[in-house]
Formats: C-alpha cells, sequence, structure tokens
C-alpha cells in the first residue's frame, strides 16, 4: 500500500472536516483570503514517514517515506500554506545524534531568515522528538514559529495519525499567535511547549504529555488555540549559540538510578571521557551512598554532576536530601535527564561553574 493509497482510505469524513477547517482558519490570523503563509518542512523521519512491509502484521520501518511523499499524503495542505521542503534526514529518531542536530539547526536557521517563510515544520520520530525539540529552542535564534509534530503510527497504517499532527502543524507554524512562544511539539490534537514535553508511552496515539506545567494548546482540524505563554527562556532569548564550526555537543552521560547502585557506571562514564553526569535520581533524585560517594568525588575532580529524578514529574530542589551546596552539585528543577543532558551540554561550552550553571537550570 502506497502512503497516499493509505490517507485516502481515511476517508470522505476526515476531507470534509478538513475542508471546514480551512475556512475556519480563514477567519483567523494566517489568512487564506489575505495570502496563504509559507510554511517550511524540515523532515527527519520518524514513523511518521514509517512504512509496514504487511499491513495484517505488526512491524515498520521508520523513516522510509519521503517529504515528497508526506506532502502528497495530505493534499489539504494546500489549503492552509504554501509548502516548501527539505529532507535534512531520514533516520529513526533513536538514531539521533550530534551531527543531525547540527544540520537540523543549521537548515532551520537559513530557512526562517527568508522572509517570505513564516514558520517551520519538523517532521520527526517521537522517541527523541522532546530532546531535539528542546535542543532546537535552547539554540535556534528566531522569533518565528517551528513546530516538530510526529506519529505513533506508521504513515500505513489504519488510523494514521500522521496526517493530521502535520496539518495542525502546518496551520500552527503559519499562525501569528504561534511566534515568540519558543519551539513546540503538536502530537494528538494538543500543542506542547518543548521544555514540557515528555513521551509517556510507547505506542498510544496520546503518548505525548507535558506534566509538570500542561499543554501549550490544543487544536481541533486546523482550528487552533493557545493558553498561557511559557516563563522559560529559550529561541532570542536564550544566551546559548552554536557556530557553524562546531560539529559535535560535549559529552554528557545519562546514569540510571536502581536500589543497589553501585560506583561502577559513574567511574566508567568518567573513564569514557564524560564531562558532565546526570544523575537519573529515584524519588527527589536521590541514589544510594557509594553512588553519591562517587560523583561527590566526580564534582571535586571537575566534572558536572547534575540531579534529576527518573519518576516523570516534579521538581529536584537543592539541599532537600542530598547536600548540594556541600557536594558541588546542581538540581535540575523541572528537567527530566535526557533535558537536563541537553542543557549541560550547553552549558558546558560556556562555563563548568556549577553555581553558574543552576542558574540556567533555574531559568531553562
Ligand atoms: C522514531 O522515534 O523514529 C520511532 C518511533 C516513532 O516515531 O514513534
Amino acid at each position: 500500500m502506497t502512503l497516499r493509497s493509505a490517507v485516502m482510505l481515511l476517508g470522505t469524513a476526515m476531507m470534509s472536516s478538513l475542508t471546514g477547517a480551512a475556512v475556519l482558519l480563514a477567519s483567523g490570523a494566517a489568512s487564506a483570503q489575505a495570502g496563504k503563509p509559507t510554511v517550511a518542512i524540515l523532515a527527519t523521519g520518524g514513523t511518521i514517514a514509517g512504512k509496514q512491509p504487511d499491513p495484517n502484521a505488526p512491524g515498520y520501518k521508520a523513516g522510509s517515506f519521503s517529504i515528497k511523499d508526506l506532502e502528497t499524503a495530505v493534499p489539504q495542505l494546500k489549503d492552509v500554506a504554501t509548502i516548501s521542503g527539505q529532507q535534512v534526514a531520514n533516520i529513526g529518531s533513536q538514531n539521533m545524534h550530534d551531527a543531525v542536530w547540527l544540520k537540523l539547526l543549521k537548515a532551520a536557521t537559513e530557512t526562517l531568515a527568508k522572509p517570505e517563510v513564516a514558520g517551520a515544520v519538523v517532521t520527526h520520530g517521537t522517541d527523541t522528538i522532546e530532546e531535539t525539540s528542546y535542543f532546537l529552542n535552547l539554540t535556534l535564534k528566531s522569533d518565528k514559529p517551528v513546530v516538530l509534530v510526529g506519529a505513533m503510527r506508521p504513515a500505513t497504517a489504519l488510523s494514521a495519525d500522521g496526517p493530521m499532527n502535520i496539518y495542525n502543524g502546518v496551520v500552527v507554524a503559519g499562525s501569528p499567535q504561534a511566534k515568540g512562544r519558543g519551539v513546540l511539539v503538536l502530537m494528538n490534537d494538543e500543542i506542547h511547549y518543548a521544555a514540557e514535553i515528555t513521551k509517556t508511552d510507547t505506542t498510544h496515539p496520546n503518548a505525548m504529555k507535558s506534566p509538570n506545567r500542561g499543554l501549550a494548546g490544543v487544536c481541533d482540524t486546523g482550528k487552533c488555540r493557545f493558553f498561557s505563554p511559557t516563563e522559560k527562556r529559550h529561541t532570542t532569548k536564550s544566551e546559548f549559540s552554536i557556530s557553524n564550526d562546531v560539529t559535535e555537543l560535549p559529552d554528557v552521560a545519562i546514569v540510571y538510578a536502581h536500589a543497589n547502585l553501585s560506583s561502577d557506571l559513574i567511574e566508567a562514564a568518567i573513564k569514557a571521557g564524560a564531562r558532565g553526569i546526570v544523575i537519573a535520581g529515584v524519588g527527589d533524585g536521590n541514589m544510594t551512598d557509594p553512588a553519591l560517594d562517587a560523583l561527590g568525588k566526580a564534582a571535586k575532580d571537575g566534572i558536572v554532576v547534575v540531579r534529576s529524578a527518573r519518576v516523570g514529574k516534579g521538581v529536584v530542589k537543592r539541599n532537600i536530601e542530598v547536600d548540594d551546596d556541600k557536594l558541588g552539585f546542581v538540581a535540575a528543577q523541572e528537567l527530566n535527564p535526557q533535558k537536563a543532558r541537553i542543557l549541560l551540554q550547553l552549558a558546558l561550552m560556556k562555563t563548568k561553574d556549577p553555581g553558574k550553571i543552576q542558574k540556567m537550570f533555574m531559568e531553562y
């Protein structure tokens, strides 16, 4: 089954509701009558571009369809925007790495600098969509909307969720109301701030949540509205910028805490060259005494240690059960370990001072 025929199977019901949405959009700010916005799609792969070898059997390959296929599969995009496209990568996002991030940052920067481009949609796998969106949120110097979209079901699946996510994503990326809000992620009719979103389910279409501060907004077939803006620093207000000659980010390891955790993995990370360690702590960012001793020693030796939590929600504050002041640790605040890692990578490009890095964790 081709992607186009799969989407066609979704039937007239979706087509007619999308036509209705285009009309409603025309009454909004990004009006079709006043001239459609130009939205750039930057494609990186993922399940949204995934294909099942056999639609009746489990299993699929992420990153199988190209950006052209995705555009063809959602012909309604033409009603709401003029689309330009660029294939930045075509990978499953479990394979995301520094080189693709840096290439994507460059592509987004160049695209958004064009006066005619209103905003950008990045198609992306959901496994690391929270990491890429947060990386862009901290490094991209543009107020124009950037919206990452993914899908939990491959493009050839019955009831694929990708087409609607792309459609809503293009509407939001073309909307003046989305300007200045930082990088957004749109999945399952919900708009998330990059600093807030996390994946909470392995396969369900409702996998994305913003557990600490809630949603940025909601969409219903192209009718989108925003809630409160984020208080966190991002994009043009972020102090982090990456020049074109940077080829990789500082090495930061995540160590996952559990009952009986020894110092072995911490020592291995240091031996492998980590300049920073994020501990995905139990509870409120806690860990066993042997792990605490090893991290205390690491901090004394100039490795920056950040305490986050494996719990999935909540705030890791300073000096609750661990004496961060005495040990020279940083408390991750609301950032989960995978996002704490990214902020620490960028922080280490500027400083090794735990006090200055703690301030960054309060602000981003
Ligand atoms: C991926 O992250 O590329 C695979 C999983 C998905 O997109 O849902």
